[in-house]
């Protein structure tokens, strides 16, 4: 068996003949007709009326956040769970990232212990849906918390595309807006890339202006707002769009790997998965809490298969170096593992991985 990495990306001949006849038409590679259409896809599948994409998924999180009035000084609770991106970019500009505990079941944000976070301060939530879940209190008691402090809520839904909340919005459709990432190892991939989705007219108007210099509009270096250039380029819409078309599919495998991890698992006490409701959700990676995480880890490793530690708890990282204890974070920086999860994993892969697992809590 050949070794198994975590994670990789799938682009067929379909995203190379694509970018061939791209090439062949003689575009500017800056972003264009394609760019718009990938755009349009994302909101149609979203249900969103705007889509904005940019070079990457912490850059759609600063712009939004910048776009949603969030200032230098102002504090924005974040989950102490996620990748560092999220605090990250609103530090960027000079807001104040604060450290709030996850759930146990879904690894987003307890609500409790963002209610107890909230300072005079307090300008926004950053909610983060945690592959794709969502959390227990629901993202509607996330909006009445957020409504009766008068804060913002947003949405970091960099890993959640193909993810519903029960109330049938998409996520990262719910709040004012939403982000999402397209870096290698997402749902889908351009490489890097990253999108905000808003239903709101004036986010929309900023939004446009922010990536593009703060432009008035038509290319015209015509200014009425600072802006930046954060654009993206027709070279990434074009694999875009082609990874779009097969999206559906993408949704469905995910779902089916989790589903025979599961079973293959079933038996194991010492590895435990999170709550995934796959009737709307779909699992971006395959975390787990696992006991001795680095003997399982090594042993994989000599079993040909790759694995990777989930996020450690982010006020602990020398980066930020914050005072506190949230219990579940403290929890994945020990236990936490993602077992391969690249979307092209076929069944005998996934055996031989499960195998190796109960071999290993066997010994
Ligand atoms: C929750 C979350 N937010 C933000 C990001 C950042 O996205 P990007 O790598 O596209 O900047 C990621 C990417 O891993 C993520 O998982």
């Amino acid at each position: 068996m050949e070794f198994i990495p975590q994670m990789e990306p799938l682009f067929g001949s379909e995203e190379k003949e694509a970018l061939s006849r791209y090439m062949d038409e003689g575009g500017w590679l800056t972003e264009f007709r394609n760019t718009a259409e990938f755009e349009k896809r994302i909101a149609d599948y979203t249900g969103s009326r705007y889509c904005f994409v940019v070079n990457n998924g912490t850059i759609s999180l600063t712009l939004m956040a910048i776009a949603a009035g969030i200032k230098a000084g102002d504090q924005v609770i974040v989950p102490n769970f996620t990748m560092i991106a999220t605090p990250n970019s609103v530090k960027m500009f000079g807001a104040e990232p604060v450290f709030v505990d996850v759930e146990r079941e879904t690894l987003c944000m307890d609500i409790e212990c963002a209610r107890k976070a909230i300072t005079p301060k307090t300008r926004a939530i950053f909610i983060v849906t945690a592959n794709g879940r969502y959390p227990k209190a629901g993202i509607e008691a996330f909006q009445k918390l957020c409504d009766d402090n008068g804060l913002i809520l947003l949405e970091d839904s960099a890993q959640s595309l193909g993810s519903w909340y029960p109330n049938g919005k998409h996520q990262g459709a719910f709040s004012l807006a939403g982000s999402f990432s397209f870096s290698a190892p997402k749902v889908i991939s351009t490489g890097q890339g990253g999108a905000i989705i808003t239903n709101d007219d004036d986010m929309a108007y900023k939004l446009k202006r922010l990536k593009d210099f703060g432009r008035s509009g038509g290319g015209n270096d015509v200014h009425d707002t600072i802006g930046y250039n954060f654009k993206f380029t027709e070279l990434q819409a074009v694999i875009g769009n082609e990874q779009m078309k097969k999206l559906p599919w993408r949704v469905e495998r995910k779902k089916e790997i989790l589903t025979l991890y599961k079973k293959l698992l079933k038996d194991v006490t010492a590895v435990s998965f999170f709550d995934q409701d796959l009737s709307i959700t779909t699992p971006w990676f395959i975390d787990t809490f696992v006991e001795d995480r680095e003997k399982l880890q090594q042993y994989l490793k000599e079993n040909q298969v790759g694995t990777r530690i989930m996020y450690p708890p982010i006020n602990k990282q020398v980066a930020y170096n914050v005072p506190g204890e949230h219990p579940v974070s403290n929890m994945v920086g020990q236990k936490g593992l993602w077992l391969p999860s690249a979307v092209q994993l076929t069944d005998e892969q996934i055996k031989h991985i499960c195998s190796a697992i109960v071999a290993f809590y066997s010994k």
